[in-house]
């Protein structure tokens, strides 16, 4: 058995054909690459497959049992992500995404958990109320979807901030703005905008004069500047909401250090990779439920019917949410249909074997998140929207016998998402809210839209996340009884803070 399982396999997994040198650089597109992965692991005949990329071996694996197997069972070997010098130009190493394992890594997914871990996120209900309000009222004023993605982004920015530091207030919008530019740099970074210091490192420590190379690296320096000035804002903004005793996420870690309220280097991050993290994540979430709920109205419709069933006259709250199971289940199609981070890269620090196969250390491991959401035995006919497949017979429970979007869509073993419960809480808030007060159409007038909106689904990708591309879809309130909803304070919320955001147990 040991020469076929044991530890002296030599074998990579199988390749497609490549060319001396270049490997599969070529061949591999720069654009949803993993259609091409799964297909090439189909055509292959084995969920693991190796690219070479000049002198970089990438194994990817094309199922949930193989991620499982490594990314979730053998955590120590496979928690570090690949190396982007950028990020160490810019001190993203200093928030999580970005971070090595090690004391300072436990210690911050440690502060997201007891802050907004499955058992804390209902302490926010009630600011996740508050949003979706705020967010029918502004999208109520621009029911063309105008500036869709800019209306979402503010709401998202407005509930990291205040979750975080507790503050909401004059400052918000300036900060936010900050924010936001450095949540798309922080994208850029994880993905493969800036991967040429990492194929030729030297690169990183040539004069700022050097063309082309010169100017990423002073733009890496003046993010390093922005990084820790919107950090230092965070803090101060979190003393300001302390005097008002506001809970929130850095006010707690505080307290708990029993410091002063600036804490230590690690805690000053929370807002900013909270932000950073969750800002185009949850955008994408948000989008695809409205082009989702345009293309088919049939689902829309019974999804209304449900919360108008269990709401009656008044706005949905978090405290609905254990009777609204299809509205769940539309949440789970949404995080299923598109994959948000299709393609999950890690560094394994040690050999290691798998399935008969050599995994040699130094190896980027790609989780191809995307090959489970379309396995077809889990989830059949996988690229139609069908939020049912999440529900029983009945209609009216939500199945638990069949694979969650929690399960895969944030990732996998230490490094899997920490702030899914809040994105989980605060997307059904904001679906539920959309659903009560407005119907979501193709726009009919513009061709380009709908043909946009018709054709298969094009995403936006950067080599570690996707986004649709463009969704065109209008608004209109359902009713006279929707306009006096949307018109009511937004700054009131009535739900209860119950400590039960998710309606799914996980
Ligand atoms: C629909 C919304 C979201 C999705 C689908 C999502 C998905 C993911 C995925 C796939 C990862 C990588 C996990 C891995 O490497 O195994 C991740 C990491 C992360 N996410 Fe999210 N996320 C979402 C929202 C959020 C929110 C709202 C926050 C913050 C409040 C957040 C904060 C983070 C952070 C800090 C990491 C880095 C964790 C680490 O490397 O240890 N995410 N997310």
């Amino acid at each position: 058995m040991s020469s076929i399982f044991g530890s002296n396999q030599t074998h990579l997994p199988p390749s497609p054909p490549g060319l001396p040198i270049l490997g599969h650089l070529t061949k591999i597109p720069s654009t949803e690459q993993w259609k091409y992965f799964l297909k090439t692991s189909d055509e292959l005949r084995c969920k693991l497959t190796t690219y070479k990329v000049l002198n970089q071996t990438i194994i990817v694996l094309n199922s949930k049992e193989s991620i499982e197997a490594l990314f979730t069972k053998k955590q120590d070997v496979y928690a570090s992500k690949p190396p982007r010098k950028m990020s160490d130009i810019s001190d993203l190493t200093m928030t999580l995404p970005f971070m090595d394992p090690g004391e300072v890594f436990t210690n911050a997914r440690k502060q997201f958990h007891q802050g907004i871990g499955q058992a804390e996120v209902g302490t926010y209900n009630t600011d996740y109320e508050v949003a979706s309000r705020s967010l029918i009222k502004t999208l109520s004023g621009n029911l063309e979807c105008k500036n869709l993605t800019e209306t979402i982004d503010d709401s998202l920015g407005h509930v990291f901030l205040k979750v975080s530091t507790g503050y909401n207030g004059p400052e918000t919008e300036s900060v936010l703005k900050q924010m936001n530019d450095l949540a798309h740099f922080a994208a850029d970074v994880l993905g493969d905008k800036y991967q040429i210091f990492d194929i030729l490192p030297f690169l990183a420590s040539v004069p700022k004069s050097v063309p082309v190379i010169g100017p990423k690296i002073k733009l890496g320096k003046q993010w390093k500047n922005n990084l820790h000035s919107i950090a230092a804002t965070t803090v101060r903004l979190t003393q300001e909401s302390q005097k008002q005793e506001t809970v929130s996420v850095m006010s707690n870690v505080y307290k708990a250090q029993g410091s002063a309220a600036d804490g230590d280097e690690q805690s000053k991050m929370i807002a900013v990779t909270m932000n950073a993290g969750g800002m185009l994540a949850s955008e994408s979430a948000t989008l695809t439920f409205l082009l989702a709920m345009a293309q088919h109205p049939d689902v829309q419709k019974r999804a209304q019917a449900q919360v108008d069933s269990v709401c009656g006259n008044r706005l949905p709250t978090m405290a609905d949410r254990p009777d609204l199971p299809y509205v769940d289940a539309v949440l789970s199609e949404v995080l299923r249909w598109v994959s948000i981070a299709p393609v999950i890269a890690r560094e394994v620090t040690e050999d290691d074997h798998y399935d008969g196969f050599l995994i040699p250390k130094g190896a980027t491991i790609m989780a191809n998140n995307y090959a489970i959401s379309r396995d077809a035995e889990v989830f059949p006919d996988p690229e139609s929207f069908v939020p049912t497949r999440f529900l029983d017979e009945s209609g009216q429970k939500l199945r638990q016998d069949v694979l969650h979007p929690m399960e895969f869509a944030f990732g996998f073993g230490r490094r899997t998402c920490p702030g899914r419960y809040l994105a989980d809480a605060l997307l059904f808030s904001h679906f539920a809210h959309i659903l009560k007060v407005f119907d979501v159409a193709l726009p009919s007038e513009s061709e380009k839209a709908k043909r946009a909106a018709d054709a298969e689904l094009k995403v936006k990708s950067n080599g570690a996340a996707c986004r649709l591309e463009s969704v065109y879809v209008t608004l209109a309130p359902r009713s006279a009884e929707a306009t006096v909803l949307i018109n009511q304070n937004a700054s009131s919320a009535n739900g209860q803070a119950d400590g039960h955001a998710n309606g799914h147990a996980h």
